[in-house]
């Protein structure tokens, strides 16, 4: 390599993205690699997993790295620019030693991922932190949910997988490391339009008649986020940090679930309405009782205040007139790019 190209390489920022080989952490290092200003590293338990090798092919610089581990993740950060950050709340939860681990703690599973969640992401604060100096003015930045149990006042406390987020990012970053909040940017994000393959009874149940219910308990007029997540993550955050720090944003398009529905009658031509049933039928509905708990709070939490508990976030379009770029999916183009054989064929 010349002197010139080896100079050119130096002066490359360096994005540190937790959860590369996943969804949302996947998104955003495959858009920051197409920039060449920016060098991508990604971290992973097993740089010989098939989605690491994937971004290594990619020129992503693949790092070992633990979330219960924070030196690794010390270590890992070392040199960012730019940290993305993710936490995963469902591993703890569906993972069988996980839940027997919680048994013998005599916690339901749902407390003990939300106690896993939190305390990984305190651990990437804390290691985020120790590189605070050297992060851009928007160089932290944090995937999370709204705190349910602030913006219901406390008459929802136990949706675990909202709160373990938010508890973290922001309120203990704020709390604990002022120079690292400065520089945060919080991206919640909308339901996943892959959902579906999570609660697809929920999503898409078969009638005898042959045409399709969909059915949370959640009100039919209120606007519901959703995203493309392996598609516009990326996107969203690579327009979010263009942005000054300190602010905090909803990628996804609203729809209502009936809104949702017609879109996905359009895109397969099969019938669908949408039907709102209680909290209790959705448990009911679910193959583990505390799945259903967990999500049917969510469509509770979703249809009262609404699934951002009505914070103010900044969206696609608030980039837009800022005059950066941000290209986001439909939910209709979104849903048209998947394969419907195997619903269709329930
Ligand atoms: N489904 C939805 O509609 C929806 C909507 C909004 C938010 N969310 C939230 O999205 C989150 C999951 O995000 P995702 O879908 O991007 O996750 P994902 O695809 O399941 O990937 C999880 C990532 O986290 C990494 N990871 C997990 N545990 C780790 C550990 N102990 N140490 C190091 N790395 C670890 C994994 O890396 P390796 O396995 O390679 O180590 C992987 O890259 C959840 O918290 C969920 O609540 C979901």
């Amino acid at each position: 390599m010349g002197r010139h190209a080896e100079s050119k390489l130096e002066q490359k920022k360096l994005i540190v993205v937790v959860g590369a080989t996943g969804n949302q952490g996947g998104s955003v290092a495959r858009r920051f690699i197409q920039d060449p200003r920016y060098a991508v590293r990604g971290l992973t338990r097993n740089p010989e997993s098939p989605a690491a090798k994937e971004l290594a092919a990619l020129g992503v610089e693949v790092v070992q790295a633990e979330l219960d581990d924070v030196k690794s993740l010390e270590a890992a950060f070392a040199g960012a620019n730019v940290i993305f950050s993710v936490t995963n709340y469902w591993e703890p939860f569906f993972r069988p030693d996980c839940r027997a681990k919680a048994a013998e703690l005599g916690v339901t599973c749902r407390k003990y991922a939300y106690d896993v969640e939190y305390r990984q992401g305190k651990n990437i604060a804390d290691a985020a932190a120790t590189v605070a100096g050297g992060l851009d003015a928007n160089g932290f930045l944090a995937s999370t949910l709204s705190n349910s149990r602030k913006c219901t006042g406390g008459k929802i406390d136990d949706l675990y997988h909202f709160d373990a987020k938010a508890d973290v990012f922001p309120d203990y970053v704020n709390a604990a490391h002022p120079e690292l909040a400065a520089k945060m940017s919080c991206i919640h994000t909308g339901f996943f339009t892959t959902s579906h393959r999570i609660l697809p009874e929920s999503y898409f149940h078969r009638l005898a008649d042959g045409t399709f219910e969909m059915r949370f308990p959640c009100s039919p007029t209120k606007p519901i986020p959703n995203l493309d997540v392996n598609a516009d993550t990326g996107n969203f955050t690579y327009a979010v940090s263009q942005m000054p720090a300190g602010k905090a944003y909803m990628a996804a398009e609203y729809l209502t679930w009936p809104e949702f529905a017609a879109a996905w009658q359009r895109v397969t031509g099969a019938s669908i309405a949408y039907k709102e049933i209680s909290f209790d039928e959705m448990v009911a509905a679910m193959p583990d009782r505390d799945l259903g708990v967990e999500v049917g709070l969510m469509f509770l939490y979703s249809s009262e205040p609404g699934y951002d508990g009505q914070m103010e976030l900044l969206k696609a379009e608030d980039l837009r007139k800022a005059g950066i770029d941000c290209p986001m999916h439909t939910v209709e183009q979104s849903l048209a790019k998947m394969d419907w054989a195997g619903v269709l064929s329930k």
